[in-house]
């Protein structure tokens, strides 16, 4: 058997479609949504990531600010900066790329973004509105990744879903959402003792731990639904998942490809979540 591919290139591109006609609308009564992109320093995959939301927001007819600030930048500065974007009334997203240089402590950053404008969906109040079922900006990737499942027509209900990772970005985020949606669910991390045998339990698995090749065919039972949101890079410097693909194809029953699964996905619940801030303006 050969599992079935969800292919996030497609769903993105049907998300942004969406978007795009809804925008459409909001600027027919005057409105424009618009989001701030800040990227503090150089590093090479942020410039990659910064470059592919800003082209994103334009496909859909979003305005978008992109910042470089240089590595530098003190964090008085940043927040001094924030808290401008935070008033500025044409902007209602605003995304400071992570990481953020060792001098600068993120989680102050994130926490001096207006919650209505935090588009990540990472500042505390999105966070705790998350964990308690109440309405907020969710997390891009999760919620991206919730909107794959939700598209093959699979239903969490009382389905056991194992997450690999723990990171605020992800792997707390999509646990909430996975038992918002009546799933049974353990979250694995890098102290987990017997990590293949809890895996191997699993309806769903989500890898989100930056380990090439960590889940291997044998962790996987026969069928279950597979989310790799691993970005890595192999020895050749393809971009590759956390899941051995070549393998767990063949035991999965869906899998999501890297490149082409989560990423693009993460990318259109953005421009999701931009719109919806800019909708909640209009309002
Ligand atoms: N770095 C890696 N993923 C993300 C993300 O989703 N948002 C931001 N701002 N930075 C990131």
């Amino acid at each position: 058997m050969t599992a079935q591919r969800i292919d996030g290139n497609a769903l993105a591109r049907v998300t942004r479609e969406q978007v795009r006609a809804e925008v459409a609308t909001l600027k027919a009564r005057g409105l424009t949504p618009g989001l701030a992109v800040l990227l503090v320093g150089d590093d090479p995959a942020s410039q990659v990531y910064v470059r592919h939301k800003v082209a994103d927001s334009a496909e859909v007819g979003i305005h978008s600010l992109l910042e470089r600030l240089p590595a530098h930048t003190t964090q008085a500065e940043l927040l001094a900066r924030i808290e401008q974007l935070n008033a500025d009334r044409s902007i209602h997203g605003i995304l400071v790329q992570l990481p953020l240089p060792k001098h600068i402590d993120a989680q102050r950053v994130i926490e001096t973004i207006a919650p209505h404008k935090d588009v990540d969906g990472f500042h505390v109040a999105n966070a705790g509105a998350l964990a308690v079922g109440r309405p907020g900006f969710k997390p891009c990737t999760p919620y991206g990744c919730m909107k794959m499942l939700e598209h093959i027509g699979y239903s969490l209900r009382g389905k056991h879903a194992v997450v690999v990772g723990r990171s605020n970005i992800v792997g707390k985020p999509m646990a909430w959402m996975l038992l918002q949606a009546s799933a049974t669910v353990t979250v694995c991390h890098s102290a987990t003792a017997q990590l293949a045998t809890v895996v191997r339990q699993a309806d769903v698995i989500v890898a989100a731990t930056g380990i090439r090749n960590l889940i291997t065919a044998d962790m996987v039972a026969p069928g279950a639904v597979v989310i790799d949101v691993g970005m890595n890079r192999d020895d050749a410097g393809k971009l590759c998942g956390d899941v051995d693909f070549a393998t767990v194809q063949y035991k999965a029953g869906w899998i999501t490809p890297v490149p082409g699964g989560v990423g693009p996905m993460t990318r259109a619940m953005l421009l999701v979540n931009t719109l919806e801030a800019a909708q909640a303006a209009a309002t």
